[in-house]
């Protein structure tokens, strides 16, 4: 671990047009990413979580360069990646690799295990076939895959098996930064457990940073050293492991943390269950202040009024609500 940010994400924002009845020719916006910025340290893990539609997914591809991002800037190693084109791209797709969640639908079905963990070092790279092999060889038996397992094909493997052979493949072409999206939510508890601790296993083996997404805080308790808390589009907490887990601040974080049964009780400050009624607004109506006061137990008529900014309550805490001040007390 070091003090020097691999990644930094500045006033990232990715908008999506989309298609809305009434007026003439007015486009919409859906702004999936609205104006977030973090940091990663090299070869540690940054954990984004929230409710499905919160912007995740998204957010991790514009950093990947799989979505084109509307505003910001993408720092990788001192390099803004928003602004590459040609080889620094390709170079860039080299040091930044994807695992997803569902390994049987992002693995080929025709292609064989060894084939699969090979493409990135032939599409990226210019390693020649013989240490191709050595590569691939290796990265099997690190991943805890037996070498008469190479020849054969996706189908033929177990959910936990082909989540090995994703990370095998990103794995290939020595990357720096790894975004792992969901990449335990399609497997069973037991099997989720196996592959936590292989990806911390080899985040220390090789140095690796991570970008870890789930919607779950019980899978990221284990597996990282901060946590940011997006909800509609907007990162709305953001603070080192045990500040998050023992002092959430924002009621959304509250709430979250309330519903993970799976969570030490010795990380969690409030034991009690707290509700969000409700859904979440219009993502392309949303209201002009804080996006959670239509859920909030606490609400105040200035919420609905003005949007809290993202603002440092302490050296590694950030919070977006009006009722949270230097003092880091919990309105709840
Ligand atoms: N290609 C797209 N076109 C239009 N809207 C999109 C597109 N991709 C995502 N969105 C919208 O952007 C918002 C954020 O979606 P995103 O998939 O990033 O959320 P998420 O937090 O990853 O959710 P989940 O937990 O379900 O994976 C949602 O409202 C979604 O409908
Ligand atoms: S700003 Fe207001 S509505 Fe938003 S989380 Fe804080 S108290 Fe709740
Ligand atoms: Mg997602």
């Amino acid at each position: 671990m070091s003090d020097t940010p691999l990644l930094k994400v500045e006033d990232l924002t990715v908008r999506f047009a989309v298609k809305r009845g009434g007026g003439f020719g007015q486009k919409h916006y859906l702004y999936a990413v609205d104006n977030i910025s973090f940091e990663v340290k090299k070869g540690e893990t940054l954990a984004i979580v929230g409710e499905s539609g919160s912007g995740k997914t998204t957010a991790a591809l514009a950093v990947a360069r799989l979505v084109a991002a509307y505003q910001g800037r993408v720092d990788l190693g001192g390099q803004d990646i928003l602004q590459l084109a040609g080889e620094d791209l390709r170079q860039m797709r080299r040091r930044v690799q994807f695992i997803f969640q569902d390994p049987y639908s992002s693995l080929n079905p025709r292609q064989r295990a060894e084939d699969v963990v090979r493409e990135p070092l032939l599409s990226l790279t210019k390693t020649p076939a013989a240490e191709q092999q050595a590569i691939v060889d290796d990265l099997f038996a690190h991943v805890g895959l037996r070498p008469e397992q190479k020849r054969l094909f996706p189908h033929q493997f177990s959910g936990g098996q082909r989540q090995r052979i994703g990370i095998a493949r990103a794995l290939s072409t020595q990357p720096e930064l790894i975004i792992c999206d969901e990449p335990v939510s399609a497997l069973d508890v037991a099997v989720q457990a196996q592959i936590l601790n292989l990806l911390r296993r080899l985040q220390a083996e090789y140095g690796l940073t991570y970008l870890f997404i789930s919607h779950d805080l019980g899978v990221v308790q284990h597996m990282c050293d901060s946590i940011a808390v997006m909800y509609m589009g907007k990162i709305v907490e953001h603070a080192d492991r045990l500040s998050l887990f023992n002092n959430p601040l924002h009621p959304y974080t509250a709430a979250l943390l309330s519903a993970v049964p799976t969570v030490d009780k010795t990380l969690r400050q409030k034991s009690r269950r707290i509700l969000i009624p409700g859904d979440p607004p219009d993502p392309v109506n949303l209201p002009k202040g804080c996006r959670f006061a239509n859920r909030c137990p606490v609400a105040q008529a200035r919420c609905r009024e003005e949007a809290p900014e993202l603002k440092q309550v302490a050296e590694e805490h950030r919070i977006a609500c009006h009722l949270v001040d230097e003092s880091a007390q919990s309105p709840l």
